[in-house]
């Protein structure tokens, strides 16, 4: 892109502001932020200016039926059976959504390579590498599998695992790809600088995954190794069960195109999304969104109605991504501290809130994939999210529950 190119568009967009340090920048400088301003992805403005109505006010929310702790234990062989079968078919693989910048934890570089140990280091990858591998182990083939990185984390990443072979997994089985990035925008809606040569851009949110999994070419590669359903997890809970062949089996068997691991609720206003149906496709409905009459509703048994709190972990059915891949799911608008130029030339993270991103949730492919099975895992053996540094769901809390669990640190 010329300077004229770019500073017509930008004239058409209203958002000229990106050229104001042009003259000031040297070659180099001046070929980034061309490139910078070609590469934007401007569907921010279609979001902007309808946002999604997040109110769930015009939906037919009712109760998911889903397999309680005791519907499994009762078909655990059969299922169990079903899953190990499908795993040594090779008809699964795993994909690892590390995009994300880990501003809560406020570390530098990948969550993933943060290290948890105490008397010795564990990484974060290290011990979800650790969990795979007992299936691996028992299955006795490898499970594919592949990580999302974003612009921001890539090279850091990459270089962490290769530094750390792997984790003893072949490094065949293992390959990344780059998810999109969005600009970032102030609350006028214009696209921030982050540097004088640089628009802020950040990670586009989770929900983006199949996509940018295809336009990196890796759907051939799944259908080249016959995998069949994909295991989406997220990088921040040191005990995700990875590939666990008994939702493997419990979600073939049940022939839903979507199984979702959760936590059951045990009390009304816990802070998780919930699994639910909009008329006859399920959904999922955030806790802030539950009247509460819905948040209190009881069955016979006195168990919550909404209880199925998901916890990002899903196994999703190839075939059907491959159908909804072009479908639109809704961009969320959230408040962020976007690091900026400031005034004096430098960059920095402000103090408070000033701009926006443009974030798809994974979540939001639940209703395109047009059927779920909702499947309660333990909490105290399969949940110990990493989001802060202190207090809920942080570092501490997730030790306490390796160490529960047997993991020594
Ligand atoms: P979170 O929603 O916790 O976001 O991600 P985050 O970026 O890691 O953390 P904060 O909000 O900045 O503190 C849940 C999962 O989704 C991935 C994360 O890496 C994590 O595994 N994710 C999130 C992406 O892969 N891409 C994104 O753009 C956002």
């Amino acid at each position: 892109m010329t300077y004229e190119q770019a500073k017509a568009l930008l004239t058409e967009k209203n958002q000229l502001q990106l050229l104001t340090y042009y003259d000031e920048l040297d070659d180099a400088g001046k070929k980034n932020l061309l490139d910078g301003i070609a590469n934007i992805d401007w569907s921010f403005e279609d979001a902007l200016a309808n946002p999604v109505d997040m109110s769930g006010a015009d939906r037919d929310l009712q109760p998911i039926d889903g397999y309680r702790r005791a519907d499994i234990d009762a078909r655990l062989p059969e299922f169990e059976a079903a899953g190990v079968e499908a795993i040594k078919a090779g008809k699964v693989a795993a994909v690892l959504l590390a995009g994300g910048m880990g501003t809560r934890l406020g570390v530098d570089g990948p969550k993933g390579a943060y290290d948890i140990g105490i008397t010795k280091p564990l990484y974060i990858f290290e011990q979800q590498m650790k969990n795979l591998m007992e299936v691996t182990e028992k299955c006795g083939v490898t499970v594919p599998l592949y990580i999302m990185t974003s612009d921001k984390n890539h090279e850091q990443t990459t270089s962490f695992w290769k530094e750390h072979n792997y984790f003893g997994y072949p490094e065949s089985e293992v390959k990344f790809f780059k998810q999109d990035m969005a600009p970032a925008v102030d609350f006028d809606g214009k696209i921030i600088l982050e540097r004088k040569d640089t628009p802020a851009l950040s990670p586009n949110g989770n929900g983006g995954w199949f996509s940018s999994l295809k336009r990196a070419g890796l759907c051939e590669d799944l259908h080249k190794r016959g995998v069949e359903w994909l295991n989406i997890y997220a990088v921040d809970n040191v005990l995700q069960r990875i590939a666990d062949p008994v939702f493997v089996g419990a979600t073939i068997v049940s022939g839903v195109n979507c199984g979702a691991k959760a936590i059951c609720k045990t009390e009304p206003y816990e802070k998780v999304g919930v699994l639910c149906k909009d008329g006859t496709q399920p959904d999922i409905i955030e806790y802030y969104e539950l009247t509460d009459e819905m948040a209190n509703m009881r069955d016979e048994k006195g168990n919550l109605v909404y209880c199925y709190g998901v916890i990002m972990n899903y196994l999703f059915r190839l075939s059907r991504l491959e159908e909804i891949v072009d479908k639109k799911i809704p961009v969320h608008i959230v408040q962020k501290k976007i690091e900026c130029l400031c005034e004096d030339g430098e960059t920095r993270k402000p103090e408070k809130e000033n701009g926006k991103k443009f974030e798809t949730l994974a979540v939001d492919l639940i209703k395109p994939m047009g059927s779920v099975l909702p499947f309660e895992v333990v909490r105290e053996k399969e949940f110990a999210p990493i989001k802060n540094k202190t207090g809920v769901d942080s570092v501490e809390s997730a030790r306490e529950l390796l160490k529960g669990n047997g993991v020594v640190l």
